[in-house]
């Protein structure tokens, strides 16, 4: 299984509903960065890249998304349609976002500051990696 989730707890009352992340209690790393893609135009892919460092968690908090999950031996896609549930991404796994809802926000939770050195945006690249890291 590539696809990795966690459940939040919700929290509540008659007023309204609540989540909380905190980094190293719900989540198991320190949260350096968060961001959130939203208004993703019809049809459009997003990510297209691994990471060689990074983890990441993502949240769809509103509408909703798919995400293909590659690590070079198997891939697999998932639904994200909750805001009650985080998707992990590991280092090194291949991942694409696509079939945005108009109202989709995704939320990700990163544990490092955006580095453009750690992205692999070539597939063939990555695969190259994912060969030598298995030798
Ligand atoms: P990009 O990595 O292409 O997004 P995605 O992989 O989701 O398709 O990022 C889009 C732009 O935003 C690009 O110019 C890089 C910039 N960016 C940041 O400045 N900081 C960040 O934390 C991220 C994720 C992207």
């Amino acid at each position: 299984m590539l696809a990795r989730y966690v459940e939040f707890q919700v929290k509540g009352d008659e007023l309204g509903w609540l989540i909380s992340i905190e980094a190293q209690k719900n989540i198991p790393f320190e949260i350096k960065r968060t961001y959130y893609i939203f208004d993703t135009r019809e049809g459009v892919r997003r990510g297209k890249h691994a990471h060689h460092k990074l983890q990441q968690l993502m949240v769809c908090i509103a509408g909703s998304c798919k995400v293909s999950l590659d690590d070079g031996a198997h891939c697999e896609a998932v639904l994200l349609d909750t805001n009650t549930r985080g998707l992990f991404i590991d280092p090194m796994v291949w991942h694409e976002m696509y079939e945005f809802s108009s109202d989709c926000v995704l939320l990700v939770l990163a544990d490092g500051w955006y580095d453009v050195a750690d992205y692999i945006r070539d597939y063939d690249t990555f695969l190259a990696a994912c060969k030598n890291s298995s030798r």
